[in-house]
C-alpha cells in the first residue's frame, strides 16, 4: 500500500500502546488528513482518559465494543470503510494469564478470528495490522542468536500461546482468502498511559506510594525494552512502506535484565536500591531471555529513537506528574501485593 490510509480503524485503540499510536497518527504522523476510529470494549485496562487529549479533535470517533461482537463490527466496518484496520485489543498481563487463561483465549483468538470473518466479508481492499509480540518465539535463555520473523513460535504461558494462536489465524487468513494482513511483533514497551500493573510502571508507583519496589524472582530476566513513542512510529512506517502479508519484529537491542530495569528507576527516583527493593518468589514458567533480529524493519527507516535512560527518566517524569491518571487503578492484587496474586495463594 503506498502512503499512509486516510481512515484508520483502531481496534482497541483507549489501552497503553493503542492510545498513544492514536496520539501519534491524529497529532504527529496524520494530523489534519487521517480519521481515526477508535473500538474498544474499555475492560480495566482501556479507559478513555488515555485519549482525554485527543478526544476532541475533528478526525476522532469512538465506538465503545467488543471485538468478539460480530454484529457491531461488521456494522463498523461496513460504515466506516477503514482503509487500514490495527489491532491492539487484547488481554495482555502473563500474571493474569496464568490466574484466568479463558479471556485471553476469548479476546486474543476468537477476537482475532471474528475480526478477520469480519474484513473476509467486507474488507476489500483493507491492510490488517494485527499486534503480535516477541513473547511467540518463547524462552531464548541458552539459544545462540536472535529470533528473526521466521523463527519458530514456541509460546510458554496462556498470553503468548494465544498470541501465537492468533498469528497463526493471520496468516492463514491471508494465504486462504488473501486478507492484506502485516503482523507487527514489538519487544517490551513502556511509557506513559501503561497499567500500573505492569513492572516499570508498578515500580514507579509504588515509589511514590512509599512502598518498596518488588522484584519477581531473582530478577535476572532479560529483556529488550522500547519506549511506546517509538513503538508507534514502527507501526506508522509498517502502515505506510511494510509489504503484505509480512510479519515485521520491532525492536530497540537495548536489553537489560528486570534487576537493572528496577535499580535505575529506584536511583532516578532518589532510593536506595539496597534498601528499597524486595525480592519475592517468580512466577511459574516465566521465560528468563528475548531477543530479536530486527533489520527487517529497519529497511523501512525506522530507528528506535529513544535511550533506555532518557525513556525512565521520561516515564518517570509522567508518572510523577500524572497522579490523577494511576490513583483510581492502583489495586490489591496486581500493584500493592508484594508477591504475585495467586487465587488461593497458591503456585
Ligand atoms: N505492552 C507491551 O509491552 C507489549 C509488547 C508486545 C506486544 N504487545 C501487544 O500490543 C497490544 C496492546 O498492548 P497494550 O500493552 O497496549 O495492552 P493494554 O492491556 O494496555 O490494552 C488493551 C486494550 O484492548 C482493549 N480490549 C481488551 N479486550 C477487548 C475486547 N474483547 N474487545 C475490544 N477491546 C478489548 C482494552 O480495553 C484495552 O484498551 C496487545 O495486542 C499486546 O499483546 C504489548
Amino acid at each position: 500500500m503506498g502512503g499512509r490510509p486516510g481512515r484508520l480503524l483502531v481496534v482497541g485503540g483507549a489501552g497503553f500502546i493503542g492510545s498513544n499510536f492514536v496520539r501519534h497518527e491524529l497529532v504527529e504522523a496524520g494530523a489534519g488528513d487521517v480519521e481515526v476510529l477508535v473500538y474498544d470494549k474499555l475492560t480495566y485496562a482501556g479507559r478513555l482518559e488515555n485519549l482525554h487529549d485527543v478526544r476532541g479533535l475533528g478526525g476522532f470517533r469512538f465506538v465503545r465494543g467488543d471485538v468478539c461482537d460480530e454484529g457491531l463490527l461488521e456494522r463498523v466496518v461496513g460504515e466506516f470503510e477503514p482503509d487500514a484496520v490495527v489491532n491492539f485489543a487484547a488481554e495482555t498481563h502473563v500474571d493474569r494469564s496464568i490466574n484466568e487463561p479463558a479471556p485471553f483465549i476469548r479476546t486474543n483468538v476468537l477476537g482475532v478470528f471474528t475480526l478477520l470473518e469480519v474484513l473476509r466479508r467486507l474488507g476489500g481492499d483493507t491492510v490488517y495490522l494485527h499486534v503480535s509480540t516477541d513473547e511467540v518465539y518463547g524462552d531464548l535463555w541458552g539459544v545462540e542468536g536472535e529470533a528473526d520473523e521466521s523463527w519458530p513460535l514456541n509460546p510458554s504461558s496462556p498470553y503468548s500461546a494465544s498470541k501465537a494462536s492468533a498469528d497463526l489465524l493471520v496468516r492463514a487468513y491471508g494465504r486462504t482468502y488473501g486478507i492484506r494482513y502485516r503482523i507487527a511483533r514489538p519487544c517490551n514497551n513502556y511509557g506513559p498511559y501503561q497499567h500500573p500493573e505492569k513492572l516499570i510502571p508498578r515500580t514507579i508507583v509504588r515509589l511514590l506510594l512509599g512502598r518498596p519496589a518488588t522484584i519477581y524472582g531473582d530478577g535476572g530476566q532479560v529483556r529488550d525494552w522500547l519506549y511506546v513513542g517509538d513503538t508507534v512510529r514502527a507501526f506508522d512506517a509498517i502502515l505506510r512502506r511494510g509489504g503484505d502479508f509480512e510479519v515485521y519484529n520491532i525492536c530497540a537491542h537495548q536489553y537489560a535484565t528486570v534487576k537493572s530495569v528496577v535499580e535505575a528507576i529506584v536511583r532516578l527516583m532518589g532510593r536506595d536500591p539496597s534498601r528499597d527493593i524486595v525480592y519475592v518468589e517468580g512466577r511459574p514458567g516465566e521465560d528468563r531471555r528475548y531477543a530479536m533480529k530486527c533489520d527487517k524493519i529497519a529497511g523501512l527507516g525506522w530507528r528506535p529513537r529513544v535511550s533506555l535512560e532518557e525513556g525512565l527518566r521520561a516515564t518517570v517524569e509522567w508518572y510523577t506528574g500524572n497522579r490523577w491518571w494511576w490513583e483510581p487503578l492502583v489495586d490489591e492484587r496486581y500493584v500493592l501485593a508484594e508477591k504475585p496474586w495467586r487465587p488461593g495463594g497458591g503456585p
